[in-house]
């Protein structure tokens, strides 16, 4: 490539990271919020060329063609079902190719804490730090999350984490509505084997997807719902998630009566 042409290059790409597009899926754009029965792209992905310092995790080759969102949601669900304990079900996780986050995440981000605990917390997906690590929970928003769990006596010895998406979606946009479909029939599994007494939603998109509502958490959050994990049915709290809390402290507040009612429910 001509000096020139490989400047521009690395500038737009350090433009894009900056932006926090840093995965690279394909060339040709998916409008992955498009309703599922949109015709998928005939052009096949060629190879991306780049200087081999600005290839991104050695993706040479184009991405194996998608599977449809419901085929992939149906393998799903007959893939957790045969997982008898949580180490089977992060095993079949780790070798499930039916959402297409995998190929551009790091690694599985499966659980964190004591699967055993009386109650588990469920966010939205892994970010960059979660992405890296391998654990949930462990950027800045882990860690207001930790400070709200010692408020109330709790640590990672004593709640079991986890995510509805276990893969980072590129530039940690939100998980599209596929996506989640997708892989919750994984978080189902995982809360029936882990069988917590209580289930802490944290945000919006954890309580929509796992409670099946539709209203937004400002209105949610605070109330008890019903969550039958297919043994039995436990109580579950929609709460503010830890990242929304960092942009806007003042909702703290309501958080802390969330945690408080969380001690309470905990004691009884
Ligand atoms: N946000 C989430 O929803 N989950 C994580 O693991 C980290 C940030």
């Amino acid at each position: 490539m001509p000096p020139a042409r490989e400047k521009s290059a690395r500038d737009l790409l350090d433009f894009y990271l900056e932006a926090g597009v840093d995965a690279l899926v394909g060339e040709a754009p998916v409008d992955r919020f498009a309703p599922e029965t949109a015709a998928p792209p005939t052009r096949t992905p060629q190879p991306v060329s780049l200087p081999p310092d600005l290839e991104i995790k050695g993706r040479a080759s184009p991405p194996a063609a998608p599977i449809a969102p419901d085929e992939a949601a149906m393998a799903a669900r007959a893939a957790a079902k045969t997982a008898e304990t949580l180490d089977e079900l992060r095993a079949i996780l780790e070798k499930f190719d039916g959402c297409a986050l995998k190929a551009t995440a790091t690694q599985l981000v499966f659980a964190d804490g004591n699967p055993k605990a009386r109650v588990m917390f469920i966010g939205e997906a892994p970010g960059r730090d979660e992405d890296i690590e391998g654990l949930p929970f462990v950027g800045r928003s882990g860690k207001l999350l930790d400070r709200m769990l010692a408020a109330i006596g709790l640590d990672r010895t004593s709640v079991y984490i986890a995510n509805i998406v276990p893969w980072r979606p590129p530039g940690n946009r939100t998980p599209t509505p596929q996506e989640s479909a997708i892989c919750l029939p994984f978080i189902r599994r995982q809360i029936e084997l882990a069988d917590p007494d209580i289930l802490v939603c944290l945000g919006g998109p954890s309580a929509q997807t796992l409670l099946g509502i539709k209203e937004g958490i400002t209105k949610t959050r605070g109330r008890w719902f019903t969550f039958n994990t297919g043994k039995r049915e436990i109580r579950a709290l929609p709460t503010f998630h830890p990242a929304f809390l960092l942009r806007s402290p003042l909702q703290k507040r309501f958080a802390w009566r969330d945690f408080l009612a969380i001690k309470k429910a905990l004691a009884g």
